[in-house]
């Protein structure tokens, strides 16, 4: 089957970055389209405690503008390469919104790559693309 439909995972990691440009490789083989998901993590609990409104407001701020800030560099990988992509920014665990959203665009593919902004410069998978490969009902493209 034909991978018409790719979500690709992007957090302004290098590592998504070329996940993206690799989706945009597949896609063009496919003639498929590209949908871009970037997904902004809330504060977690145990810290919420300790800070004020103000202080949650101004890093739900820095986090809208931060995902800005990738969405133009997506959409410019995505441009110069003569394609077209959707951009979506969604709000909780990056795994889940990646897969819900994957689920009701209903795509055939989930592309992401195997480390991102945060984590341990020696594991070998992050934790949104472990989940995703573990729990997804499409296919992934773990890029490396
Ligand atoms: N917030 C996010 N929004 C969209 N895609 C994401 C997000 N976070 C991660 N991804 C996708 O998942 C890939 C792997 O990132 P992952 O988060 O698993 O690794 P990590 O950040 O190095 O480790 P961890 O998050 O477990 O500390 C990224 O290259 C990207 O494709
Ligand atoms: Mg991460």
């Amino acid at each position: 089957m034909a991978f018409k439909k790719i979500v690709v995972g992007y957090d302004g990691s290098e590592y998504s970055k070329n996940a993206l440009k690799k989706a945009i490789e597949l896609a063009k083989c496919t003639e498929g389209e590209i949908h871009i998901v970037g997904v902004i993590k809330p504060i977690e609990f145990g810290v919420i405690d300790y800070i004020t409104p103000e202080e949650i407001e101004e890093y739900e701020k820095e986090e809208e503008t931060k995902e800005e800030k990738f969405l133009k560099e997506a959409m410019n990988i995505v441009n110069e390469s003569g394609l077209q992509a959707s951009y979506k920014i969604l709000e909780g665990d990056p795994s889940e919104q990646i897969m819900t959203y994957a689920d009701e665009v209903k795509a055939d593919l989930i592309v992401v790559g195997h480390r991102g902004l945060g984590g341990f410069k020696r594991l070998l998978l992050g934790s949104t693309s472990s989940e995703v490969v573990k729990y997804s009902n499409q296919s992934v493209l773990v890029i490396k």
